[in-house]
């Protein structure tokens, strides 16, 4: 079966969408609006509900609504309000310490009876480095480092109590048989933490490993670590190129590539007709203000093109090469990619990234909706997606009202949850303590 996510963000994922009057950007920092739009996630049956985040105010506030809340506690609310959809936060290896984020995500597994999700990045971005002490972005490589000994603690320490080390035995005085709770005395480049965990394991064992990197040092993270992996495709056959990569690099580390879910990101624009869609999507991208567009797109490159004619065309060799980049790597190429393939104006690329930065944009009937989904799943691109509303909750109204009925009388998407948790809706194990004697339980 195909796995939706809904990847939420205050009013919606096109930069404009704050002016467009179905949205509320006054309810940006309104927790009702967070635990409505989950609500509509979840009545679809989709899989999760997801929130990106990165510990600055990135890019041009001037220009669109981009403080959030903390997305962690952002979804305990959720959690509380929902019973099904999965919860799935990002939190940097860069900027947090390996027991503080265990605890975290523990916590918001156990709140949620075992919905919850880690999308691991190491946060591209200057502004971040500047709230950490630092003057420059850490190097690309170095960060991925970094974030391979942080995933490696964090595991030890959510495998630190076996599954029955609480046995709440009154009568003899013994609450846990502290036989099953281990120390982890890691000592290693970055981090030495003794450990245990000061919180039982949790109901899935532990939160699903997302992870959102598609450059080498990322896609060798993510084959190592992820459970499911977010990218950005602007074609099929990228897409394709990226499954198969990915799926074989799995393989060759021993692990079941079918427990590794690979999630393009696709932001519907959604109309009666196709010329309907295209204006929408064309209405929103009128919506928008260059000077952000430019601001942006230097957040993704580090190219500034403000001092050349927005309609004149892109001058190509401002570009230099990926290898130069300590930001994020993909992102860049997929930048260059519609350059090379589409010899846009300034203000046409702006507006191609204006919708998803670099995610698919798609216009289209409900029905053409459901054909593409439907094309990237059953020709090995995708096993599911992060639906992108480009506005909200209309956005997201519009898919699940109109589109996830189409997949389900296709008979690609559930019509009810079989299972309770984020693992159950993924199709993936539930690990074991590796302090376990004998694994307790495997799914
Ligand atoms: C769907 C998706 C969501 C992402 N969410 C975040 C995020 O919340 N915070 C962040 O710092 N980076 C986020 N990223 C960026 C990645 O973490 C990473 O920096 C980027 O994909 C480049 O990785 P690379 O240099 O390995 O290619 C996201 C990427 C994708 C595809």
């Amino acid at each position: 079966m195909l796995i939706l996510n809904a990847f939420l963000m205050t009013t919606g994922h096109h930069e404009a969408s704050w002016r467009y009057p179905k949205t509320q950007p006054e309810r940006a920092h309104d927790i009702r609006h967070y635990q409505e739009l989950a609500q509509l996630a979840e009545r679809a049956k989709l899989d999760a509900v997801f929130l990106a985040d990165g510990p600055a105010l990135r890019q041009d506030i001037r220009h669109r609504v981009h403080s959030a809340f903390e997305p962690i506690t952002l979804l305990t609310a959720v959690a509380v309000a929902t019973e099904r959809i999965g919860l799935i936060s990002t939190a940097s290896t860069s900027y947090y310490e390996p027991y503080n984020l265990a605890r975290l995500f523990s916590s918001l597994d156990h709140i949620s009876g075992g919905r919850a999700g880690w999308n691991i990045v190491t946060t591209a971005g200057l502004a971040a480095a500047q709230n950490f002490g630092l003057d420059a972005i850490p190097a690309h490589q170095s960060r991925y480092q970094r974030a391979r000994e942080f995933v490696d603690v964090v595991l030890k320490l959510w495998d630190s109590w076996e599954d029955d080390a609480i046995v709440n035995d009154t009568a003899a005085g013994i609450y846990a048989d502290d036989s099953r709770i281990h120390e982890v005395g890691h000592v290693g480049p970055e981090f030495q933490v003794k450990g245990p965990l000061n919180a039982p394991r949790s109901p899935q064992g532990h939160p699903v490993l997302v992870q959102a990197g598609s450059s080498e040092d990322g896609r060798g993270f993510a084959a190592t670590y992820a459970e499911a992996i977010f990218t950005a495709h602007q074609t099929l056959a990228s897409a394709q190129e990226f499954y198969a990569d990915i799926k074989q690099r799995v393989a060759t580390l021993g692990r079941d590539p079918a427990h590794v879910k690979v999630l393009p990101g696709l932001s519907p624009f959604i109309g009666s007709t196709e010329e309907g869609a295209r204006a929408l999507e064309r209405e929103f991208n009128e919506l928008t203000v260059p000077a952000y567009g430019l601001r942006q797109l230097k957040g993704l490159t580090g190219v500034d093109l403000s001092a050349h004619p927005l309609d004149g065309p892109v001058p190509a060799d401002a570009f230099g090469d990926v290898e130069s980049v300590e930001g994020a790597q993909s992102r860049f190429v997929l930048v260059l990619d519609i350059i090379d393939r589409e010899k846009p104006t300034i203000r046409q690329l702006l507006h191609r990234l204006a919708g998803g930065r670099g995610h698919w944009v798609f216009a289209g009937t409900p029905e053409q909706v459901a054909d593409h989904i439907e094309r990237w799943f059953t020709q090995g691109a995708a096993d599911g997606f992060n639906i992108m509303p480009p506005y909200l909750p209309g956005g997201l109204a519009d898919f699940t009202e109109q589109v996830v009925p189409l997949l389900q009388r296709r008979g690609l998407f559930r019509t009810e949850y079989a299972g309770t948790t984020l693992r159950d809706h993924y199709g993936l194990p539930r690990p074991s303590s590796r302090y376990a004697e004998s694994p307790a339980r495997t799914a």
